[in-house]
């Protein structure tokens, strides 16, 4: 069955309104709901006082209507109780401040005592919801986040390092602390990465930042350890934000949930900006299935304009209905709509749900309305169909984590390289697999490991492995820069690859943000002589065995090569030497697609996204037209649109925002 439901707030609102509510959601197609992930309050009054009445008529009024549920444990949100026993739970923010009391999220996730609150409100929750026949499963806090750098943190800290290095001599070596006599002799001397300590040893903060990711693992993992025992036969998930999130290792957080879901709001209300280009939210979506390689949910969708202090954009006509097939083509099992009403209270009044502040079913309504009709019918068809990309990119949480701590350029954000390189495959319709350094290559053409900064033994193993046994890698500038310590290697660069790519970085250097260099590029077979540019960063390359494919035009530089090939067996590795404008990344993805001999799920306009799913071994072929205006496409043989049942061949007009899931005739 196909998931399709909202994120409900029954504790905003009168109970003789849930009714109403459950009667509209039913007839909208409604079939699942997500509860409580903000009402402690209301569930423990007061300390080991629970209340669980209301919550039960709630579910019980949803399941008469066949509706089932998702509940949140409610910690992202502690009441005033909470946090008055436990005046030093609330995080300490880098500045040295302690947060107050007043928005969200506002704990350390280290406290023992907000833990120990945590796991009594969780028991309790669990136990009392193990066999409610409403009831599928948990999602836990919500959107965990934000580092803390408080005392207890600290103290945490010492413990975390001490298990790391074993000892102090360890710690001394790999963090380098000889650099101004930072010599520790004591554990209790390391500090947490105060802005008031200025810019840190890289080696103390990219641990802070990994023991920081840890210590929200750890502590979903408490509640993860309660539900399993009571509740084996609900699943346990938590809702992710994306790629844009990077504050926390998203592979490590997702290992022990049974599937990622995510929040996905296209057009967020502090951006006033119409457009959402198709490849932008396609990243995330594709970067939320990576996580562990499998389908996932989409916890909270956009259904109205978002809004804080100001009020954003609305989805426009069909858009909600776009983003929704656009989410289930690159692999969502299940979409929520965030929220069921728009709230009359509180922060978010001006987050615009399915219906408006006063519950009357409007545009909005109608159209998700639309869709659960449809997805009831067709929702079968599209559940559990899988993504087969023979393209990963790979994306490394502590080489994030360290280019926070050092941006190497101040204009240098390396979710934007991996999204420039993304963007030239999903332009042309080819899938893509966003993958840890460790993952297993073996089934991919193209691997794309953009800047992987922090290049430990083990992952430059892993893509050796790959292109020996024939992969295409493309690796850039800014590779193999640094051990696991955060330390520079002691050999030349690109590191541990540099005898895999051929190559040697004889010197380097940042270009001002105005400045680009024009480089002609020569790929073999390719087009010759392409005029693109070098942005950001030049890497002057010695090329020991790869071939130069292309050399800088201008600076002292001029004539010297820029970006190799080297060929390893049957494999090839690609080394760029700079950043690169669009028009340089382009220019390799398409030579890399044309010579691994990957083909396009279609060929199709600007702005009309051809996404391929597999059902078992049927094909099914979403197309998707974001554009403004009606766009056509060409399709090769005669299809049928199974939301239609109508056979499509030939050339077919899809009108804007709309949206064909085709499958052989
Ligand atoms: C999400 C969050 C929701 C709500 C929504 C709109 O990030 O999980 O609780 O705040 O954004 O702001």
């Amino acid at each position: 069955m196909f998931r399709f439901g909202v994120d409900y707030y029954p504790e905003h609102w009168p109970q003789e309104r849930w009714e109403t509510d459950a009667r509209m959601m039913q007839e909208a197609g409604i079939n699942t709901v997500r509860l409580a992930e903000f009402a402690w309050s209301y569930l423990e009054p007061q300390p080991d006082h629970f209340d669980f009445d209301w919550l039960d008529r709630a579910l019980d009024i949803l399941h008469v209507h066949g509706i089932q549920a998702v509940l949140g444990t409610p910690t992202a949100s502690p009441p005033p109780w909470v946090m008055a026993t436990y005046p030093d739970a609330y995080r300490v923010l880098p500045s040295g401040q302690r947060q107050t009391y007043g928005n969200r999220r506002e704990y350390c996730p280290n406290h023992p005592g907000y833990r120990e609150r945590s796991r009594i409100i969780t028991q309790a929750m669990a136990e009392h919801y193990a066999n409610h026949p409403a009831v599928i499963g948990w999602q836990i806090d919500n959107e965990f986040g934000d580092r803390c750098y408080c005392s207890t943190c600290q103290a945490h800290f010492h413990t975390w390092l001490q298990r790391k290095y074993g000892s102090l001599e360890a710690l001394n070596t790999a963090w380098g602390t000889a650099f101004w006599s930072h010599v520790y002799t004591e554990w209790s001397q390391i500090p947490v990465p105060l802005e008031t300590g200025g810019a840190p040893n890289p080696g103390l903060a990219l641990d802070y930042d990994r023991f920081m990711s840890d210590s929200y693992v750890r502590f979903q993992q408490e509640q993860i350890d309660i539900l399993r025992q009571v509740c084996p036969d609900h699943f346990i998930t938590h809702n992710f934000m994306g790629l844009h999130y990077d504050r926390i290792n998203y592979f490590d957080l997702a290992k022990p949930l049974d599937f990622v879901s995510w929040d996905n709001y296209p057009r967020l209300a502090w951006r006033l900006e119409m457009n959402v280009p198709a490849a932008s939210r396609a990243i995330e979506h594709d970067t939320m299935r990576g996580l562990k390689g499998k389908n996932f949910w989409v916890m909270e969708e956009q259904s109205g304009s978002g809004g804080g202090q100001t009020v954003g954009i609305t989805p426009r006509p069909g858009e909600i209905r776009l983003w929704t097939y656009q989410a289930i083509a690159h692999g969502a099992d299940a979409i929520l709509y965030f929220r069921w009403r728009t709230s009359r209270f509180g922060t978010e009044q001006y987050w615009h749900g399915v219906l408006d502040h006063d519950g009357q079913p409007r545009r909005r309504y109608r159209e998700i309305q639309s869709i659960g009709m449809e997805l009831q019918r067709i929702g079968d068809q599209l559940a559990g169909a899988e993504t087969k990309a023979q393209v990963a990119i790979i994306l490394c949480y502590d080489t994030r984590f360290a280019f926070q701590i050092q941006p190497n350029h101040p204009n240098f954000r390396y979710p934007e390289l991996l999204a420039g390189y993304y963007n030239a495959f999903h332009q042309r319709n080819v899938s893509v697999d966003i993958v840890p350094p460790t993952a297993d290559l073996s089934r991919y053409k193209v691997v794309i490991a953009p800047a992987l900064y922090i290049l430990p033994e083990n992952v430059a193993a892993n893509l050796r492995r790959y292109v020996e046994n024939g992969g295409l890698l493309l690796t850039t500038a800014r590779t193999g820069v640094k051990d696991e310590h955060n330390a520079v290697v002691n050999m030349p660069l690109p590191g541990p690859l540099t005898e895999l790519c051929g190559v040697e970085v004889e010197e380097y250097e940042a270009l001002p943000a105005d400045i680009d260099v024009p480089l002609q590029l020569s790929l073999p077979g390719g087009s010759s002589d392409l005029a693109t540019h070098a942005r950001l960063w030049c890497d002057v390359l010695h090329p020991t065995t790869a071939e130069v494919v292309a050399r800088y035009d201008a600076q002292y530089y001029m004539g010297h090569p820029a970006i190799t090939l080297n060929r390893v067996g049957r494999g090839q590795v690609l080394y760029v030497g700079t950043f690169g404008d669009e028009r340089l990344q382009e220019a390799l993805v398409e030579w890399s697609i044309a010579t691994s001999g990957l083909s396009p799920a279609l060929n199709t306009p600007a702005e009309v996204e051809a996404v391929e799913k597999w059902q078992k071994d049927k094909r099914l072929l979403f197309l998707l037209n974001h554009a403004d205006e009606a766009r056509e496409v060409i399709l090769p043989k005669e299809m049928e649109d199974i939301l239609t049942g109508q056979v499509q061949k030939g050339r077919v007009t899809l009108p804007s925002k709309a949206v064909m899931i085709l499958h052989d005739a």
